[in-house]
């Protein structure tokens, strides 16, 4: 039976009238058109779904709705601020860390909670921060450069 379920996305409380057990991820796309959250495996393997709830990383594609109530959510989009695309993103272009880029949203939303908690992260905090997204193009090295890159223009930025 559907329901009536709120949140707060990207700051803005939402309410959708589904079945509790449709994924977040549909939700986000096929309800609220949230498209900027990519639909991958669908298994909970690649990332590329993730969004960030109440400040923890989150595969939306093994995540029912209903669990979402009274959350905050925020998708890519909440990142940028008035247009201007966040650090971490403009850091991402500028180092070429983004090729095709279909999973390049999973991976700065994993990389903003891992700086949320440290702007000076050792390298296996970096590998285990993104562990959970996979990117078939760039070979990690650019998103890894692009990483150490963003945590040192935060840090002396604060
Ligand atoms: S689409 Fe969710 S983990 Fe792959
Ligand atoms: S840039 Fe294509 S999958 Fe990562």
């Amino acid at each position: 039976m559907e329901k009536n379920i709120k949140f707060i996305l990207n700051g803005k409380e939402v309410e959708v009238t589904v079945h509790p057990v449709k994924t977040l991820l549909k939700v986000l796309r096929e309800d609220l058109g949230h498209t900027e959250v990519k639909a991958g495996c669908e298994q909970g393997e690649c990332g590329s779904c993730t969004v960030i709830i109440d400040g923890k990383i989150v595969n939306s594609c093994i995540f029912p709705v209903g669990q979402a109530e009274g959350s905050s959510i925020i998708t890519i989009a909440g990142l940028c601020k008035e247009g201007e695309l966040h650090p971490i993103q403009k850091i991402f272009i500028e180092e070429g860390a983004v090729q095709c880029g279909f999973c390049t949203p999973g991976i700065i939303l994993a990389v903003k909670v891992l700086l949320d908690r440290t702007l000076s992260p050792g390298d296996e905090e970096i590998r285990e921060a993104v562990s959970g997204n996979l990117c078939r193009c760039t070979g990690y090295s650019k998103i890894f450069s692009a990483i150490k890159k963003a945590a040192v223009y935060m840090r002396t930025k604060k």
